[in-house]
């Protein structure tokens, strides 16, 4: 998958260091692409679809005729903050207010579908890794702060097959890290393991390693690693066993 936008200057952009959409430019769509894996640039499909901004994707997978695909998509990016802070200005875009979002390229027409999922101000999902590039029905979110700046206050778990929604807010002051799925030793599906996410306490001053069922996220954390010293908030996050990387040294 690609996407293919303008990527032009803005004066106010421009003022604060960042990039911008041109306010000025018409252009219809930001037209995302579709190639095989180990495809070659004549094979390359073209799609339309409305514009917007997209930082992750979620998923995608093939269904029939179709490629879909779900990412956190931001319909209206602002490169200006509405926040007064010092740091603010540097990161007031990636507040992102991203939603759930899917998009349905059929490859023997042509045509683009897409609608939200949900509404929530989620960003940095993680799927199941072992699915990865076919239909998952569980994604994991971090639920977004309503701060100056990135910080996630929670994890979202969506269920794509029934709609529900599971959360759990790490607290006041209390800010995670992308909570990727480790998989429970000989587990046999999407919610058999667990979410894994380093937790910052500014009261305390402390980094904690929280450990959630991905089963039931809403539960809140089975096991809180207290760490010796503090973990700045992070926002990617993977999570290889042991043996994987043994198998890499
Ligand atoms: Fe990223």
């Amino acid at each position: 998958m690609g996407l293919r936008g303008p990527t032009l200057t803005d004066c106010g952009a421009w003022v604060c260091c960042r990039w911008g959409p041109d306010p000025t430019d018409n252009t219809p769509s930001a037209p995302p692409s579709v190639t095989r894996r180990h495809g070659t640039a004549d094979q390359v499909r073209w799609f339309e679809a409305k514009p917007c901004y997209i930082y992750h994707v979620v998923n995608a997978w093939e269904e029939g005729d179709e490629i879909v695909m779900d990412a956190c998509r931001v319909k209206n990016p602002q490169h200006q903050t509405t926040f007064d802070h010092p740091l603010a200005s540097f990161l007031a875009y990636m507040r992102l207010d991203a939603q759930l979002y899917r998009y349905r390229f059929n490859l023997v027409t042509g045509q683009t579908t897409e609608h939200a999922l949900d509404d929530a101000n989620i960003e940095f999902p993680s799927v199941d890794s072992r699915i990865m590039g076919r239909h998952h029905r569980y994604s994991y979110n971090m639920s977004m702060a309503n701060e100056p700046y990135l910080l996630f206050d929670g994890i979202v778990r969506f269920d794509q097959q029934t709609g529900a929604k599971e959360e759990h807010k790490f607290g006041p002051g209390r800010w995670g890290s992308e909570a990727p799925f480790a998989a429970r030793d000989g587990s046999t599906g999407e919610t058999d393991g667990y979410l894994v996410s380093f937790v910052n306490d500014e009261a305390e001053g402390r980094g904690e390693i929280n450990v959630f069922d991905a089963s039931d996220v809403a539960a809140g954390p089975l096991a809180r690693v207290l760490l010796p010293v503090r973990v700045p908030s992070g926002f990617h996050a993977t999570w290889v066993r042991a043996d994987q990387l043994q198998s890499r040294a």
